[in-house]
Parts: structure tokens; C-alpha cells; sequence
């Protein structure tokens, strides 16, 4: 029998240089998703590309004194570069200078054209070039660009305009006939609401001020507007008009389409009109999700505001950015993005919960039986409990991954996790082998120790690409079976007498606290396996901080509301002023300065990442800001106790001082 087909595609990114994680939260969702339909067996199709044409790409191609294509050559490149750091494994990807889509493109247009879903007319309104849209004079805000606040231009020009009006009715009926269509629900009230029930205007579909695009086929002078070129590569990258469709047949229409929240509109209005005009069926879902935000706004790369992935890769590794960007805040809501609750997560969810259970499970096997996994021997009711929670849990997860809830799936996933090293402490193996007549018992305990951890890596796979082989490594499970899908369904598939071996921990825990932007973690100390992460199995203990996934979800400070903090939570944070007494470089690590601070009458030492923007001399005198109830970290062997505040775009960096002048002690709030 034939596999079910699944279609998911990413937005096709505008290329720039500076994709930042905000870019990879899309890719690396869909590529998740793209991982778990493959392993609960579907014939998956993932497409990503790239979306090259339009006037601001031609004004950034001539302010680097190239063309419009040496340009995007050259990005497409780093940006394919950028999807293999973060193991996106991607079916194709379509880029819309390909050719393929230049002529598909053209066959669209010219079908339209001819059934007189495109006619001509002339056009006058308000454009915003960087967000490659068209206002009309009332929906622009204090004459600004309503969507990003910028300038808009008025442009008037011959021009294409496409029936959308035509098509309102029927566009409203199939949305509320279809309540999967937009995903989350909000965003389909607000389309309704906020754009067809007001009514549609026909849309300008040409251009004739520029030529960087694709050519109106049957009126040269014209280049195809940017939205429609990019909308159709769902379909062109399969052949769609093509001589070579069989991917079109096969796989269209999409399962999902994901985009980011504000170009929901154009994936839920003009698309599916566009596919309606052309005869084509209507992708099953649109998941429109939210923003990851830093401090001052969303990131945007013309804002600089920008967290480069791969500096966060090269830190953390690429399993820990996956996990954290999925795990952290629910699909369809904004988050904050802060590189404290990345390495929170790294050290809770991940070192502690996760490497924790594996390194003890381990441990313990060696110790007590030679490293062989034993065979079960005594069960108790106990047991039943975890037994049952495992064969409960691919249901879960695959209703919620169905749902793209990635975090409910985590969530789901790490509360078995959290089960089974409850297990341990409930289970005491140490005290079971201190009891000669207690060994068909422990056996048990830690067989079902070693199969909970099979089957959490078979869980994990979708979000990690990494850690799942070095658990099974760890384990000595070789057989390829043991990591499919279906084998997690039963308990007990894992063999006895497998030999496992301790190896290097899966997640180190990371101390210090490194900042945002990558600049001053650089030189965060990043404790070496052997260091960090001890198991603590024979106490049962996990390490101080150690808190388990399930008690976040009771005390609600991790779920609730999108990474809201309240007052509380940030009067925690001791902002003082500090003054600079002294400032010295610190010798083989060119970017860190140690800086001597006086604080009221406290005198301390901080270390911080700005040698590169301050010289010693400019610091000495100034009043700045520092975090003064910071748990000390040490920096290149030297402690820092506090940190001081700096804003940061990547390139440029600026200290944080008082507007006037105020004792130092003062405190910030
Ligand atoms: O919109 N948080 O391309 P794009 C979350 N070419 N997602 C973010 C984000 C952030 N801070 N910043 C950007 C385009 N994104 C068009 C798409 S599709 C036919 C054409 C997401 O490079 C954004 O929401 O501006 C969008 O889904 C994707 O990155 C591409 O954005
Ligand atoms: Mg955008």
C-alpha cells in the first residue's frame, strides 16, 4: 500500500544575510514536524526556498554595487549553509530566479489573464517597499506604513489588477465551512473580521518601475508583483503547469502551510483566491505563529536587533537551540527570546531531567550488573505507572503534533522524563543492591530504566537530530527497529544483555551568564563535561537547581501567558548604579575587560565582554548599570560578581549610565 503524503512548506525568506533566530524558528518547526510525519510514516515533502525578486532586493544589490542576482547568488548560498548547521532537512529547495518557477509563474499569470481574472487598469497608492505592499491612503497609520512604520512612497502606473472582489463571498463561506483552514482560531476571526467582511479591493498584481522580477509574459514592460511570484512556489516547486508534474499530483494540495503571524493575510486570502481562480485545491492549513521578540520589539533584520542562530549553535549546540525555540513558547504565541531562559533550559530540561536519568541509568547498570542490561525479574504495581505512561505517550504526542503544538508535545515528553527519575528515587537501586535477596528486583528497576530511555529517545527525534543516537549509543542499541515508531507503542521491545557504556554526557550544564548577542558569551565559561553535570544516582539526589519539568508546570512561572513576567519577578532583578574605579584588560582574551566597581560602599570586580568598543581609560568615572545580585561566574578563571547592562546590535555596542548624575548604590527600578 501507498503511504500517506505529507506537504509542509516554511515561508520562502527574503534573502538577507542577517536570517536570525527569529528565521529559524519557522524552518525549525516545520523541519520538526517535517521529522516526526516521516517517523510515524508518512512520504513526507518538505519545501523551503528562497523569495528574490522585488525593488528592495534591487536596491540592495545596487547599494553593493551587484546584480540583483550576483546578490542573492550569494546569500541563498549562507542561507543554505545556515539551514545544514541546524540540520533542516528539507526536500527542496526553491529558489524564485530558478527557471522552472519563472515559467510557471507565467503560465499562472497568463491563465488568469485569459479567463479575465486579471485584467488591466491603472493603479495610484501608498507602497512600502520593505514590506512590498500596497495601502490605500485610509489604512495607512499617520501616513506611515500600518505594518512596520516606515515611509511609504505614492506611486501611480499602468498595472495589472487581479479580481480578488470576485472571490470574497466565496472566500468567507469556504473559511467558515473550513474551521481548520486558519490555525490558531484567532488569527481566522481576525481575518474575517479585519479583512473580508470590510471588502476585498482587487489586488495590483504589476509593476512597471522596476524590472527585478518575473515579466508579464504577454506585456514585457511589466514584472509580476512580488506576492504572487512568491505565493505559487508551493506549487511551482512541484511542476504545477510543468511538463514534469508527478509531484504535483502527488502531493498537493499542502497539509500545512507555516508562516509567521504577519503574512498569515497573504497565505489565507490572496492564496487560496489564486488557487481558487485557477481550479486547484486548498492547502488543508494555514498555522500562522507568533514572534519571538527581544527586548525593544520583534527582531527584525532592519532593526539589528538580531540574534545570530549560529553563534547560538556554536555555543549550545544544535539540539539545545532546537529544543529551546520549540519548547519555550507555544507555537502560536509570541516569546520573549532571552539567552538566560536558553541556558536555563539547557540546564534543567536537559542536563539535569534528560542527561541526568541517561548518566545514572547508565552508571548503574555498570556498576550493579557488568554493564549488561538485565533481564526483568520482580515487577511491582509500581512499575505499571511508567509502563503505561509510555504507552500512553505516542498518542499524546501525535495528537499534539498534529495540532503543532510542539511544546505540549515536549511538555508531554519531559513529563515522562520527570516519571522516570521519580522512578529512580522511589525505586532506590542503591538500597535494592545492598539487599543480596533484592537482585531480581533491581534488575527490573533498571531494565525498565534503560527502556524508558529508548523510548524517550524515539520521542525526542523529531526535535533533536543529535542526542537520540548517542542515547541509544550509550544504551548499545543497534538495531534500527528499535528507534521506529511503532516499536515505542509496546513496552518491553528492548532486548536484555545489550552492553552499554557510559560516554561523554549527552548535555554539560552551563554555568556563567552569558548575555544576549553572542558577543560577551563567547567568553562564558562553559564548564567541560567532566566538571559539570555529575550524576548524583546514589544519592538519588539531582543537583541543587535540579527542578523537574513537572513542577514547572505547577508552579506556572514557565507556561503562563507567553513569557509575561510580572512585577515581582523582575524586582528580583537588582538593577544599582555602579561607578568605575578601575579598568584593566584581561590578559589572552581579547574581548574581556575587568573592570573594579564600587557599588555604595561595596567594592567589586566584574568581568565584561566589551574590550573590543571600550578602551580601559574611557571607563574609569563612569556611572553604569549592573546587575548586582548576580550569582558570581568565573570568566576566563577570573570571578565576576555582577554584571554590567549593555545594549547590543552584534556590531556595535553601548553601555548602559544614568542621565544624571546619582551616588552609586542607587537603585534602578
Ligand atoms: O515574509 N519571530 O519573508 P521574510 C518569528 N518572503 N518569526 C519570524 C521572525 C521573528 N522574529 N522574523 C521573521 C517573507 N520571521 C516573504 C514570505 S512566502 C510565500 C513569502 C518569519 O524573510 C516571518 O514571520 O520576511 C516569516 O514567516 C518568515 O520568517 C520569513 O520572513
Ligand atoms: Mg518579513
Amino acid at each position: 500500500m501507498d503511504k500517506k503524503t505529507f506537504y509542509i512548506t516554511t515561508p520562502i525568506y527574503y534573502p538577507s544575510d542577517k536570517l536570525h533566530i527569529g528565521h529559524s524558528y519557522t524552518t525549525v518547526a516545520a523541519d520538526a514536524m517535517a521529522r516526526f510525519k516521516r517517523l510515524t510514516g508518512y512520504d513526507v515533502f518538505f519545501l523551503t526556498g528562497t523569495d528574490e525578486h522585488g525593488q528592495k532586493i534591487q536596491r540592495k544589490a545596487e547599494e553593493h554595487g551587484k546584480t540583483p542576482k550576483e546578490y542573492v547568488d550569494e546569500i541563498v548560498a549562507w542561507i543554505k549553509e545556515l539551514w545544514k548547521t541546524l540540520d533542516v532537512s528539507y526536500d527542496k529547495f526553491i529558489r524564485t530566479t530558478d527557471e522552472y518557477h519563472v515559467k510557471a509563474v507565467q503560465n499562472i499569470f497568463r491563465k488568469l489573464y485569459d479567463q479575465g481574472d486579471i485584467y488591466k487598469g491603472a493603479y495610484e497608492g501608498w507602497y512600502c517597499t520593505p514590506c512590498e505592499t500596497f495601502f490605500t491612503e485610509h489604512q495607512l497609520a499617520d501616513g506611515k506604513c500600518p505594518d512596520c512604520g516606515r515611509p511609504v512612497e505614492l506611486i501611480k502606473e499602468e498595472a495589472y489588477f487581479f479580481r480578488l472582489s470576485k472571490y470574497q463571498d466565496k472566500m468567507i463561506e469556504y473559511i467558515e465551512s473550513h474551521p481548520d483552514f486558519i490555525q490558531p482560531p484567532s488569527r481566522r476571526n481576525e481575518m474575517i473580521n479585519n479583512f473580508l467582511k470590510p471588502g476585498l479591493e482587487d489586488l495590483c498584481v504589476s509593476r512597471t518601475s522596476f524590472d527585478w522580477g518575473i515579466p508579464v509574459p504577454f506585456d514585457e514592460k511589466h514584472v509580476v508583483y512580488v506576492w504572487i511570484d512568491a505565493l505559487s512556489n508551493y506549487i511551482t516547486a512541484l511542476g504545477y503547469s510543468l511538463e514534469n508534474d508527478g509531484l504535483y499530483n502527488k502531493y498537493w494540495p499542502a497539509d500545512v502551510h507555516l508562516v509567521g503571524k504577519e503574512i498569515v493575510r497573504f497565505h489565507t486570502i490572496i492564496w487560496p483566491i489564486m488557487l481558487m481562480a485557477l481550479g486547484l485545491p486548498i492547502p488543508k492549513k494555514v498555522f500562522g505563529h507568533g514572534w519571538l521578540i527581544l527586548e525593544g520589539g520583534k527582531m527584525s533584520k532592519s532593526k539589528g536587533n538580531v540574534v545570530d542562530p549560529r553563534v547560538l549553535v556554536d555555543l549550545y549546540g544544535v539540539d539545545a537551540v532546537r529544543y529551546f525555540l520549540l519548547r519555550e513558547i507555544p507555537f502560536g504565541a509570541d516569546g520573549v527570546f532571552s539567552n538566560r531562559a536558553l541556558v536555563d533550559r539547557i540546564n534543567f530540561d536537559l542536563a539535569n531531567d534528560l542527561g541526568n536519568l541517561l548518566s545514572r541509568t547508565v552508571t548503574m547498570i555498570e556498576k550493579y550488573f557488568g554493564g549488561k542490561i538485565p533481564a526483568p525479574g520482580i515487577g511491582d504495581a509500581i512499575d505499571d505507572e511508567l509502563k503505561t505512561m509510555a504507552e500512553d505517550l505516542p498518542d499524546k504526542v501525535e495528537k499534539l503534533m498534529d495540532g503543532l503544538e510542539f511544546s505540549g508535545a515536549l511538555q508531554e515528553i519531559w513529563k515522562f522524563i520527570g516519571r522516570a527519575n521519580k522512578y529512580i528515587d522511589e525505586t532506590m537501586p542503591w538500597s535494592l543492591a545492598k539487599d543480596s535477596g533484592k537482585e531480581q528486583r533491581l534488575a527490573t528497576v533498571l531494565y525498565n530504566l534503560a527502556e524508558a530511555l529508548r523510548i524517550i529517545s524515539v520521542h525526542i527525534s523529531p526535535f533533536m537530530p543529535h542526542t537520540p543516537a548517542k542515547i541509544r549509543e550509550q544504551l548499545g542499541i543497534e538495531d534500527e527497529n528499535l528507534a521506529a515508531w511503532e516499536s515505542i507503542k509496546t513496552w518491553g521491545r528492548l532486548p536484555a544483555g545489550l552492553s552499554v557504556s557510559r560516554k561523554e554526557i549527552i548535555f554539560p550544564r552551563i554555568e556563567g551568564s552569558a548575555q544576549i548577542g553572542g558577543e560577551e558569551s563567547k567568553d562564558g565559561e562553559i564548564k567541560t563535561p567532566s566538571e559539570s553535570g555529575k550524576s548524583s544516582e546514589e544519592t538519588g539526589k539531582a543537583s541543587e537547581d535540579a527542578r523537574s519539568s513537572t513542577d514547572k508546570a505547577v508552579d506556572g512561572t514557565k507556561e503562563d501567558g507567553a513569557n509575561l513576567i510580572s512585577i515581582d519577578e523582575f524586582a528580583r532583578v537588582q538593577l544599582r548604579v555602579a561607578e568605575v574605579l578601575e579598568a584593566e584588560k584581561v590578559q589572552g582574551a581579547d574581548k574581556l575587560l575587568k573592570l573594579s566597581i564600587k557599588i555604595g560602599e561595596e567594592i567589586r570586580q566584574i568581568v565584561a565582554g566589551i574590550a573590543k568598543h571600550y578602551a580601559p581609560d574611557q571607563l574609569v568615572g563612569k556611572k553604569i548599570v549592573v546587575v548586582a545580585n548576580l550569582k558570581p561566574a568565573k570568566l576566563r578563571g577570573i570571578e565576576s560578581q555582577g554584571m554590567l547592562l549593555a545594549a547590543s546590535n552584534g556590531e556595535k555596542l553601548a553601555l548602559l549610565t544614568v542621565d544624571k548624575d546619582i551616588e552609586s548604590g542607587a537603585r534602578i527600578k
